[in-house]
């Protein structure tokens, strides 16, 4: 395979869980947003929001309400000096004709490649982040004051990372690729 520099960084990112109490710089946080601005969306819909809690006391409050009860395991979140919310506009047209035509939920696919694009970013850059779909998508409503027509989708830990886990496996390209034919 070619060297590629691209490779190397989503090779060296991985989950992290455990992070450094250090606050992360606005400047860096910044560069992750506009990494996610230049994602690709369908019909350049770009039907999210990052919000980003970075005030202890902002982002405690959210993690109070977002990681309770059942969601108790993603607690360890809270720990991470920077929580981003990623909401979704559910109002889009685009989401709309993709459900009801296309049969695919384009809302979500746009999320996840900007949601992405931060993390990278973020990786690029030093800092960890753990992608989190388990918590309270009514807590993290309410205490964000959302309105109808918008959803937090998925939150994004991030911080500097206080451990260095493993790579976890993952398929080979045969098992999930294939030139010409399935
Ligand atoms: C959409 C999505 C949701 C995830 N939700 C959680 C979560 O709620 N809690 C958690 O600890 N990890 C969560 N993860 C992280 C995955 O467990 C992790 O990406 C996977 O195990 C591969 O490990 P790696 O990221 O270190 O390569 C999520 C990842 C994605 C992409």
């Amino acid at each position: 395979m070619p060297q590629s520099r691209f490779l190397e960084l989503a090779a060296a990112r991985r989950s992290i869980r455990k992070f450094k109490s250090a606050r992360v710089e606005r400047e860096k946080l910044d560069l992750c947003l506009e990494a996610a601005r230049l994602a690709p969306s369908a019909c350049n819909a770009q039907p999210f929001r990052f919000i980003v809690l970075d005030e202890p006391a902002v982002k405690e409050k959210f993690c109070a309400a977002a990681f309770r009860g059942a969601y108790a395991v993603t607690k360890f979140a809270a720990a991470a000096p920077v929580i981003v919310a990623v909401v979704s506009d559910t109002g889009k047209l685009s989401a709309w004709f993709g459900n009801q035509v296309q049969d695919t939920n384009f809302r979500l696919m746009d999320i996840g490649i900007a949601a992405e694009h931060f993390v990278l970013a973020a990786a690029e850059q030093g800092l960890g982040t753990c992608w989190l779909g388990w918590f309270s998508a009514r807590g993290a409503a309410k205490t964000l004051g959302l309105g109808t027509g918008k959803k937090t989708e998925v939150l994004l830990a991030v911080g500097y990372p206080d451990e260095n886990p493993a790579p976890r496996t993952r398929k080979k390209i045969k098992e999930f690729a294939s030139y010409n034919k399935l």
